[in-house]
């Protein structure tokens, strides 16, 4: 009995943590393949924390397109107490991160 009762456990429990997963679906059209393509999605999610804040919550910080830009590629961890640090994302371009930066901005 006990045995049966830890396998269930053990299912639910492998269920929730498979359901809170990340998920580039959960990502509008337009940003996803950005999402995707530089692997933010696996630690951001646009309204929930995950690894790393909500982009709605980085998006309340109102930083300007320019200050994310430069967070993308060079984060602080000293804004975001209680979280990991984030390892700056020196392979997305400019041209990407602004797009980035800008949708962040528009969730506000
Ligand atoms: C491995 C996990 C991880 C990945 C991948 C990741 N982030 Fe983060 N991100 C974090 C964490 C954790 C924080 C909060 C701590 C920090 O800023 O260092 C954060 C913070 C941020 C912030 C807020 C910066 C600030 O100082 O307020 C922005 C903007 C951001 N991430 C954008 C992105 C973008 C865009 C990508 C993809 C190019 C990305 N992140 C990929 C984990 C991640």
């Amino acid at each position: 009995m006990k045995t049966i009762s830890k396998l269930i456990f053990t299912a639910v429990l492998s269920f929730s943590a498979l359901s809170f997963q990340a998920k580039a679906e959960d990502f509008p059209e337009a940003i996803k393949p950005l999402m995707q393509k530089y692997t933010c999605f696996a630690c951001h999610k646009v309204d929930a924390r995950l690894v790393g804040p909500a982009y709605q919550d980085v998006a309340k910080k109102k930083y300007s397109v320019d200050k994310i830009v430069a967070l993308i590629a060079k984060p602080q961890p000293s804004n975001w107490p209680g979280y990991p640090p984030m390892a700056p994302m020196t392979n997305v371009p400019k041209g990407d991160a602004i797009i980035i930066a800008k949708w962040i901005n528009s969730l506000r």
